[in-house]
Protein backbone atom coordinates (compact mmCIF):
# COMPACT_ATOMS: atom_id res chain seq x y z
CA UNK A 1 0.00 0.00 0.00
CA UNK A 2 1.35 3.22 -0.97
CA UNK A 3 2.72 5.94 2.35
CA UNK A 4 0.59 9.24 2.69
CA UNK A 5 2.67 12.34 2.61
CA UNK A 6 1.51 15.68 3.31
CA UNK A 7 3.99 18.81 2.24
CA UNK A 8 2.77 21.97 3.67
CA UNK A 9 3.56 24.72 1.38
CA UNK A 10 2.84 22.51 -1.44
CA UNK A 11 1.38 24.41 -4.62
CA UNK A 12 4.61 26.44 -5.31
CA UNK A 13 8.13 26.61 -4.59
CA UNK A 14 10.69 23.75 -3.57
CA UNK A 15 7.15 22.63 -1.33
CA UNK A 16 5.91 21.62 -5.15
CA UNK A 17 9.14 20.13 -6.15
CA UNK A 18 8.95 18.44 -2.97
CA UNK A 19 5.07 17.33 -3.88
CA UNK A 20 6.34 16.34 -7.89
CA UNK A 21 9.29 14.04 -6.39
CA UNK A 22 7.16 11.85 -3.62
CA UNK A 23 4.32 11.27 -6.14
CA UNK A 24 6.87 10.30 -8.06
CA UNK A 25 8.31 7.78 -5.22
CA UNK A 26 4.76 6.13 -5.35
CA UNK A 27 3.23 8.20 -2.60
CA UNK A 28 -0.25 9.55 -2.13
CA UNK A 29 0.22 13.24 -1.64
CA UNK A 30 -1.99 15.84 -0.01
CA UNK A 31 -0.52 19.33 -1.30
CA UNK A 32 -1.15 22.14 1.91
CA UNK A 33 -1.90 25.87 1.04
CA UNK A 34 -3.09 28.56 2.35
CA UNK A 35 -4.89 30.99 0.08
CA UNK A 36 -3.26 31.23 -3.63
CA UNK A 37 -6.04 29.22 -4.92
CA UNK A 38 -4.97 29.49 -8.54
CA UNK A 39 -1.74 28.36 -7.55
CA UNK A 40 -3.51 25.03 -5.33
CA UNK A 41 -5.82 24.33 -8.76
CA UNK A 42 -3.18 24.16 -11.06
CA UNK A 43 -1.66 22.09 -8.80
CA UNK A 44 -4.04 19.71 -8.51
CA UNK A 45 -4.83 19.73 -12.17
CA UNK A 46 -1.67 19.75 -13.34
CA UNK A 47 0.05 17.57 -10.57
CA UNK A 48 -2.65 15.27 -9.83
CA UNK A 49 -2.62 15.50 -6.17
CA UNK A 50 -4.78 16.19 -3.46
CA UNK A 51 -5.10 20.09 -2.07
CA UNK A 52 -6.00 21.03 1.13
CA UNK A 53 -6.19 24.97 2.42
CA UNK A 54 -5.08 25.53 5.80
CA UNK A 55 -3.03 28.10 8.27
CA UNK A 56 -0.49 26.11 9.17
CA UNK A 57 0.03 28.87 11.98
CA UNK A 58 -3.34 28.33 13.52
CA UNK A 59 -3.94 25.30 15.56
CA UNK A 60 -7.27 24.65 15.22
CA UNK A 61 -6.84 25.27 11.47
CA UNK A 62 -3.79 22.86 11.15
CA UNK A 63 -5.71 20.19 12.61
CA UNK A 64 -9.01 20.58 10.66
CA UNK A 65 -6.92 20.41 7.49
CA UNK A 66 -4.43 17.24 8.50
CA UNK A 67 -8.18 15.55 9.21
CA UNK A 68 -9.33 16.44 5.47
CA UNK A 69 -5.97 14.73 4.56
CA UNK A 70 -6.63 11.37 6.72
CA UNK A 71 -10.53 11.36 5.42
CA UNK A 72 -9.44 11.20 1.93
CA UNK A 73 -5.72 9.31 1.64
CA UNK A 74 -5.22 7.72 4.96
CA UNK A 75 -3.57 8.53 7.81
CA UNK A 76 -0.44 10.49 7.57
CA UNK A 77 3.37 8.72 7.27
CA UNK A 78 5.43 11.72 6.03
CA UNK A 79 5.00 15.07 7.38
CA UNK A 80 7.36 17.55 5.88
CA UNK A 81 6.65 20.85 7.55
CA UNK A 82 7.52 23.32 4.50
CA UNK A 83 5.04 26.56 4.43
CA UNK A 84 7.52 29.46 5.04
CA UNK A 85 7.30 33.02 4.82
CA UNK A 86 9.54 35.85 4.80
CA UNK A 87 9.29 39.54 6.39
CA UNK A 88 12.52 40.94 5.82
CA UNK A 89 13.43 44.35 7.41
CA UNK A 90 16.07 45.30 9.56
CA UNK A 91 15.61 45.23 13.31
CA UNK A 92 15.27 48.99 13.80
CA UNK A 93 12.30 48.92 10.99
CA UNK A 94 10.51 45.37 11.47
CA UNK A 95 7.40 45.84 12.58
CA UNK A 96 5.72 43.72 15.45
CA UNK A 97 3.12 42.21 12.91
CA UNK A 98 6.67 41.12 10.68
CA UNK A 99 7.88 39.62 13.47
CA UNK A 100 4.34 37.76 14.60
CA UNK A 101 3.90 36.59 10.91
CA UNK A 102 7.18 35.02 10.56
CA UNK A 103 7.26 33.19 14.37
CA UNK A 104 3.33 32.11 13.75
CA UNK A 105 4.14 30.42 9.74
CA UNK A 106 7.52 29.75 10.13
CA UNK A 107 7.85 27.93 13.80
CA UNK A 108 4.27 27.36 15.49
CA UNK A 109 3.65 25.84 12.83
CA UNK A 110 5.83 22.90 12.96
CA UNK A 111 4.37 22.38 16.69
CA UNK A 112 0.58 23.03 14.94
CA UNK A 113 0.96 19.99 12.59
CA UNK A 114 3.97 17.95 13.86
CA UNK A 115 0.92 17.72 16.80
CA UNK A 116 -1.82 16.54 14.39
CA UNK A 117 0.51 13.39 13.37
CA UNK A 118 2.30 12.19 16.45
CA UNK A 119 0.13 10.35 18.20
CA UNK A 120 -1.29 7.89 15.49
CA UNK A 121 2.32 7.75 14.20
CA UNK A 122 3.46 6.83 17.58
CA UNK A 123 0.81 4.06 17.86
CA UNK A 124 1.64 3.00 14.50
CA UNK A 125 5.20 2.49 15.08
CA UNK A 126 6.18 4.61 12.28
CA UNK A 127 6.64 7.93 10.91
CA UNK A 128 8.82 10.38 8.78
CA UNK A 129 8.95 14.25 9.79
CA UNK A 130 10.96 16.52 7.42
CA UNK A 131 11.14 19.80 8.85
CA UNK A 132 12.39 22.50 5.93
CA UNK A 133 14.82 24.99 7.88
CA UNK A 134 17.14 27.35 6.15
CA UNK A 135 20.67 28.35 5.59
CA UNK A 136 19.86 31.67 7.32
CA UNK A 137 18.91 29.94 10.36
CA UNK A 138 22.08 28.26 11.31
CA UNK A 139 23.91 31.25 9.96
CA UNK A 140 22.33 34.41 10.86
CA UNK A 141 21.20 37.04 8.12
CA UNK A 142 20.65 40.55 8.04
CA UNK A 143 17.46 41.83 7.72
CA UNK A 144 16.11 38.41 9.03
CA UNK A 145 15.99 37.97 12.54
CA UNK A 146 12.48 36.75 13.04
CA UNK A 147 13.58 34.47 10.18
CA UNK A 148 16.35 33.33 11.16
CA UNK A 149 15.38 32.90 15.16
CA UNK A 150 12.24 31.23 13.04
CA UNK A 151 14.03 28.49 11.36
CA UNK A 152 16.71 28.25 14.18
CA UNK A 153 13.63 27.30 16.43
CA UNK A 154 12.90 24.65 13.50
CA UNK A 155 16.36 22.70 14.19
CA UNK A 156 16.37 22.85 17.98
CA UNK A 157 12.72 21.44 17.68
CA UNK A 158 13.64 18.91 15.20
CA UNK A 159 16.21 17.46 17.77
CA UNK A 160 13.90 17.41 20.65
CA UNK A 161 11.14 15.83 18.85
CA UNK A 162 13.87 13.00 17.12
CA UNK A 163 14.89 12.13 20.88
CA UNK A 164 11.41 11.62 21.67
CA UNK A 165 10.55 9.07 19.05
CA UNK A 166 13.46 7.49 18.31
CA UNK A 167 12.36 4.44 19.20
CA UNK A 168 8.77 4.53 17.91
CA UNK A 169 10.20 3.70 14.26
CA UNK A 170 9.68 7.85 14.02
CA UNK A 171 13.00 9.78 12.11
CA UNK A 172 12.58 13.50 12.31
CA UNK A 173 15.18 15.62 10.32
CA UNK A 174 15.33 18.99 9.23
CA UNK A 175 16.58 19.81 5.72
CA UNK A 176 18.42 23.42 5.71
CA UNK A 177 18.26 24.92 1.84
CA UNK A 178 20.55 27.56 0.43
CA UNK A 179 18.92 30.39 -1.98
CA UNK A 180 16.57 28.50 -4.30
CA UNK A 181 15.69 29.89 -7.02
CA UNK A 182 11.70 30.58 -6.42
CA UNK A 183 9.29 33.14 -6.21
CA UNK A 184 10.42 34.32 -2.41
CA UNK A 185 13.85 35.17 -4.29
CA UNK A 186 11.57 38.44 -6.23
CA UNK A 187 11.65 39.68 -2.31
CA UNK A 188 15.03 40.28 -2.31
CA UNK A 189 16.68 43.82 -4.01
CA UNK A 190 18.17 42.61 -7.28
CA UNK A 191 21.98 44.29 -6.16
CA UNK A 192 21.22 42.57 -3.20
CA UNK A 193 20.88 39.27 -4.98
CA UNK A 194 23.67 39.56 -6.81
CA UNK A 195 25.98 40.02 -3.57
CA UNK A 196 24.58 36.74 -2.54
CA UNK A 197 24.53 34.39 -5.42
CA UNK A 198 28.29 35.82 -5.77
CA UNK A 199 29.16 34.09 -1.98
CA UNK A 200 27.51 30.54 -3.14
CA UNK A 201 30.59 28.18 -4.71
CA UNK A 202 28.68 26.58 -6.82
CA UNK A 203 28.12 29.99 -8.96
CA UNK A 204 24.10 30.04 -8.89
CA UNK A 205 20.63 29.62 -6.90
CA UNK A 206 19.22 26.03 -6.08
CA UNK A 207 16.75 24.46 -7.61
CA UNK A 208 13.63 23.39 -6.06
CA UNK A 209 14.23 19.56 -7.07
CA UNK A 210 17.41 19.61 -5.59
CA UNK A 211 16.05 20.31 -2.24
CA UNK A 212 12.97 17.71 -3.23
CA UNK A 213 15.70 15.20 -3.55
CA UNK A 214 17.20 15.49 0.00
CA UNK A 215 13.60 15.23 1.66
CA UNK A 216 12.60 12.39 -0.46
CA UNK A 217 15.89 10.02 0.80
CA UNK A 218 15.07 10.74 4.39
CA UNK A 219 10.98 10.12 3.89
CA UNK A 220 12.48 6.84 2.61
CA UNK A 221 11.84 3.41 4.88
CA UNK A 222 15.21 2.55 5.08
CA UNK A 223 16.62 5.85 6.35
CA UNK A 224 15.46 4.70 9.33
CA UNK A 225 18.77 5.15 11.30
CA UNK A 226 19.11 9.05 10.42
CA UNK A 227 17.02 11.11 13.20
CA UNK A 228 18.08 14.57 14.74
CA UNK A 229 19.95 15.58 11.37
CA UNK A 230 19.84 18.63 9.77
CA UNK A 231 20.93 18.28 5.90
CA UNK A 232 22.45 21.53 4.48
CA UNK A 233 21.79 21.58 0.79
CA UNK A 234 23.37 25.23 0.11
CA UNK A 235 25.78 24.63 -3.11
CA UNK A 236 28.76 25.32 -0.31
CA UNK A 237 27.69 28.74 0.63
CA UNK A 238 27.81 27.65 4.10
CA UNK A 239 29.89 24.87 5.46
CA UNK A 240 29.10 23.22 8.97
CA UNK A 241 31.66 20.49 10.82
N1 LIG B 1 23.83 39.87 1.71
C1 LIG B 1 24.73 40.89 1.53
N2 LIG B 1 24.42 42.20 1.70
C2 LIG B 1 23.15 42.48 2.06
C3 LIG B 1 22.17 41.49 2.26
C4 LIG B 1 22.56 40.16 2.05
N3 LIG B 1 21.70 39.13 2.20
N4 LIG B 1 21.02 42.09 2.61
C5 LIG B 1 21.27 43.40 2.63
N5 LIG B 1 22.54 43.65 2.27
C6 LIG B 1 23.20 44.95 2.16
C7 LIG B 1 22.67 45.77 0.97
O1 LIG B 1 23.31 45.41 -0.23
C8 LIG B 1 23.04 47.18 1.43
O2 LIG B 1 24.42 47.37 1.21
P1 LIG B 1 24.98 48.82 0.69
O3 LIG B 1 24.57 49.80 1.75
O4 LIG B 1 26.43 48.57 0.55
O5 LIG B 1 24.26 49.05 -0.63
C9 LIG B 1 22.81 47.12 2.93
O6 LIG B 1 22.86 45.73 3.30
C10 LIG B 1 21.46 47.67 3.36
O7 LIG B 1 20.47 47.09 2.54
P2 LIG B 1 19.31 47.97 1.87
O8 LIG B 1 19.85 49.22 1.28
O9 LIG B 1 18.55 47.04 0.94
O10 LIG B 1 18.45 48.34 3.17
P3 LIG B 1 16.89 48.28 3.38
O11 LIG B 1 16.62 48.66 4.81
O12 LIG B 1 16.19 49.02 2.29
O13 LIG B 1 16.53 46.73 3.20
C11 LIG B 1 16.70 44.41 3.61
C12 LIG B 1 17.15 45.78 4.03
C13 LIG B 1 15.19 44.27 3.83
C14 LIG B 1 17.43 43.45 4.53
C15 LIG B 1 17.00 44.16 2.12
O14 LIG B 1 18.33 44.49 1.84
C16 LIG B 1 16.82 42.70 1.78
O15 LIG B 1 15.71 42.25 1.50
N6 LIG B 1 17.93 41.95 1.81
C17 LIG B 1 17.89 40.52 1.55
C18 LIG B 1 17.86 39.78 2.86
C19 LIG B 1 17.95 38.33 2.55
O16 LIG B 1 19.01 37.80 2.26
N7 LIG B 1 16.83 37.62 2.66
C20 LIG B 1 16.77 36.23 2.33
C21 LIG B 1 15.55 35.99 1.49
S1 LIG B 1 15.54 34.36 0.79
C22 LIG B 1 15.15 33.37 2.07
O17 LIG B 1 14.91 33.77 3.16
C23 LIG B 1 15.08 31.91 1.77
C24 LIG B 1 16.10 31.17 2.50
O18 LIG B 1 15.77 30.40 3.39
C25 LIG B 1 17.52 31.29 2.13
Amino acid sequence: MSKVALVTGGVRGIGLAIVDRLKADGFKVAAGYAGNEAAAKACAETHGVMIVRGNVGDFDDAARAVREVEAELGPVDVLVNNAGITRDAMLHKMTKEQWNEVIYVNLASIFNMSRQVIEGMRERGYGRIINISSINGQKGQMGQTNYSAAKAGVIGFTKALAQEVANKGITVNAVAPGYIDTEMMAAVPPNVLEKIVATIPVGRLGQGHEIAACVAFLAREDASFITGATVTVNGGQYILG
